[in-house]
């Protein structure tokens, strides 16, 4: 069957009736577009649940600091549909931003505790505008289930705390990260990377693997097994913004490495922020 392409929610819910009226059950991928082999993971794991699979691709201003990457963020929408055709996914929605967001709009959603750390810290009111966007898209949607990337670890703990305590009925699936072939993390911001830029950011996973490995031959102390790492680094001349061993459900930061227990890292290379993660210790379930 082919993909349906919509740009406003009437047409969305129409979709979405006539698809569960048919018996089907609905998931759901938010993104940012410019999609690659990370976002198209999880979109076969939706299908892999022989769902409707919404996708949705917004750049959505309210998640953007004022002096981040909104204006220069890449954007390809007639490649995001063509991979996104190739994958079988049912329906993409891509609101138009003026009427997703009227000029008078005022509602904001605050997850605390979850946010307050790591990327919160360091970009103020960031998670603010993922909760409000990705609350405001499961109410246009309503999926049963929803997938997001283990790549942005804090987003996941915020998603998941969002539809604990509001009492979203989503369940919340996760994919975990998928990687270029020497460690880095897909992203849609690789593509600013110069290609020295680019072979240096390796180092990002590299150090990350490492500090894991470490932990597995039990190293369990979280302040070494960062501070390592923070070294490890420096040395490979990326310019660290942080690594902090945290509980991946709560986000607080931890002394001793346990089951559920990850390293989490955001760096500049040049003009470009990269974030990873990986687990110290897996979690038990
Ligand atoms: P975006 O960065 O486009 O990511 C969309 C989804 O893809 C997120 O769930 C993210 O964790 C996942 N993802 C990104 N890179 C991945 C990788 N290498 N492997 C696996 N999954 C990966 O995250 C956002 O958009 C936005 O904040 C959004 C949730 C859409 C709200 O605006």
């Amino acid at each position: 069957m082919n993909m349906i392409t919509v740009r406003d929610r009437e047409s969305l819910r129409e979709s979405v009736r006539s698809a569960r009226a048919a018996g089907k059950t609905i998931g759901f991928v938010p993104t940012m577009g410019a999609l690659h082999e990370g976002h198209l993971s999880l979109v076969r794991i939706a299908k892999g649940e022989g769902a409707f699979v919404v996708v949705s691709v917004f750049v959505n201003p309210l998640q953007f600091g004022p002096n981040e990457d909104l204006a220069r963020y890449p954007r390809d929408e007639d490649k995001d549909a063509r991979l996104l055709e190739r994958e079988n996914a049912d329906l993409l929605y891509r609101p138009d931003p003026s009427r997703f967001y009227p000029a008078d709009f005022s509602t904001a959603v605050e997850v605390a505790q979850v946010s307050d750390g790591g990327e919160g810290a360091r970009r103020p009111g960031h998670f603010r505008g993922v909760a409000t966007v990705v609350a405001k898209l499961f109410l246009q949607v309503q999926p049963d289930f929803a997938v997001f990337g283990r790549k942005d670890l804090q987003q996941l703990a915020v998603v998941r705390r969002l539809v604990r305590d509001l009492d979203f009925p989503i369940r919340i699936r996760v994919g975990e990260t998928v990687r270029e072939k020497d460690g880095l993390a897909m992203s849609s911001r690789n593509a600013y990377l110069s290609d020295g830029e680019r072979r240096r950011a390796a180092d990002l996973s590299r150090t990350l693997f490492a500090a894991r490995a470490r932990a597995g031959h039990g190293e369990a102390d979280a302040a070494k097994l960062e501070e390592e790492a923070r070294s490890q680094l420096a040395a490979a001349g990326l310019s660290v913004d942080y690594v902090e061993a945290v509980d991946a459900d709560t986000m607080t930061r931890v002394a001793t490495v346990v089951p559920g227990v990850a390293l989490a890292a955001a760096v500049r290379i040049g003009k470009t922020r990269l974030i990873d993660n990986v687990f110290l210790s897996d979690p038990k379930d």
